[in-house]
């Protein structure tokens, strides 16, 4: 593989919102989008994979797919992974570490096979090998066929590095933008959070209203990869700085920590100058002067059959709030359990399919404009 050659880029996301990930790619022009099992694999090359890196939200790491070769046995594993040229990939100078996974192949030992693509990397390369490695090579052995993988990004994606502070049940960033466009939000209208946590809906919205690229403040794990070229990614990341929201965005929760924790990560993020946070409960909330827009919202998830119950009259108490004071405002609702949705009493279209959420099935339930 030559490093100006375009190979496959996998993009991975949560599973259940691969199509509004692929539609993503799709609106940043990126090239070939398909949407598979848990990502959606693109075109292109060093260039491409640097950009999904800092402007997709919806991205939780980007992977490079480097080789990929048939492997009956080790000693065949062993011999087509020294052919890799990992001098065009990786520095002698980075320690590396691979992670192998195996299914359906006559090779079943992850961790032989892992350690045998290691020893190819230290002894063709002379990279060193470490557990605590930042360059880490995903090597994926699937019905006798090995694909080598370069994870691009390093730390998770949802972490834009502008967030210190983090309330309990924090909404990933990547779910929230790729709940905010399922709702069909797209900058130009105001946002609302009445249980804004943390601030990752109201935040996201503004930086999407703003034009700012997700990951114009952290590194990436490509970084420390031989095909990085500064000067060109110091011009990329120059680019998407950003607009003037004509609209507001809006976030409040009754917890007095939630709300100032809110005002720190969006002065963090740069968005402190278009977000509003403020404290009190959801009975007293009223819709913001100015055009409808977008309420969405996760309120307490459910837990055991009892836990669920005691939590109706919240969302109850949310659906009543919203019919009554916020007419021709969609809703977005993110929660766990069917039943709570419907407690609210707005009338939610019948919603897609759940997403998994750190080990929690939480499902977007949406309504058009409320009478
Ligand atoms: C699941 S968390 C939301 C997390 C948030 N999306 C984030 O990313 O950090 C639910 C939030 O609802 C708030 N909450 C619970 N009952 C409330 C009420 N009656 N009025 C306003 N906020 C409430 C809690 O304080 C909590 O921050």
């Amino acid at each position: 593989m030559s490093t100006d050659a375009d190979f496959e880029i996998y993009v991975v996301t949560a599973p259940g919102l691969e199509s509004v990930l692929c539609a993503e790619t799709q609106a940043k022009g990126f090239r070939e989008p398909t949407p598979g099992k848990g990502g959606v694999t693109l075109k292109g090359g060093w260039p491409e994979v640097w950009r999904a890196n800092l402007e997709l939200r919806g991205a939780t790491r980007v992977l490079a797919r480097v080789a990929a070769f048939r492997a009956f046995h080790l000693a065949q594993l062993d011999k087509r992974a020294r052919r890799v040229p990992w001098a065009e990939i990786l520095r002698p100078d980075v320690p590396v570490r691979v992670e192998a996974s195996c299914k359906g192949s006559r090779i079943y030992h992850a961790g032989a096979a892992a350690q045998r693509i290691e020893r190819a990397i230290r002894e063709e390369l002379g990279a060193p090998v470490s557990d605590e490695a930042a360059v880490v090579i995903k090597a994926r052995i699937d019905d006798d066929l090995c694909t080598i993988s370069i994870d691009t990004s390093g730390e998770s994606l949802h972490k834009r590095g502008h967030k210190e502070a983090v309330n309990k049940a924090p909404m990933r960033e990547t779910l929230a933008s790729l709940f905010l466009r399922q709702c069909g939000f797209d900058g130009r209208e105001p946002v609302v959070d009445p249980m804004c946590g943390s601030g990752t809906f109201v935040i996201e919205a503004a930086e999407i209203a703003a034009g700012l690229n997700p990951g114009r403040s952290r590194s990436f794990a490509f970084e420390q990869l031989a095909s990085f070229d500064a000067a060109a990614w110091q011009r990329l990341r120059g680019t998407g700085d950003g607009v003037t929201p004509t609209v507001r965005f809006h976030g409040s929760d009754r917890d007095a920590g939630a709300v100032s924790m809110s005002r720190a990560n969006a002065e963090r993020a740069g968005v402190a100058g278009f977000t509003e946070f403020r404290q009190h409960a959801i009975s007293d909330l009223t819709a913001p002067e100015g055009p409808p827009g977008l309420v969405i919202v996760n309120p307490p998830y459910g837990g055991r059959i009892g836990d669920t119950k005691q939590l109706y009259p919240l969302y109850h108490a949310l659906g009543q709030t919203l019919l009554g004071g916020f007419s021709g405002w969609r809703v977005g609702l993110v929660t766990n359990e069917a039943s709570l949705a419907k407690a609210t009493g707005l009338p939610f279209a019948p919603p897609g399919a759940p997403v998994s959420h750190g080990g929690i099935r939480v499902t977007l339930h949406q309504t058009g404009p409320l009478p």
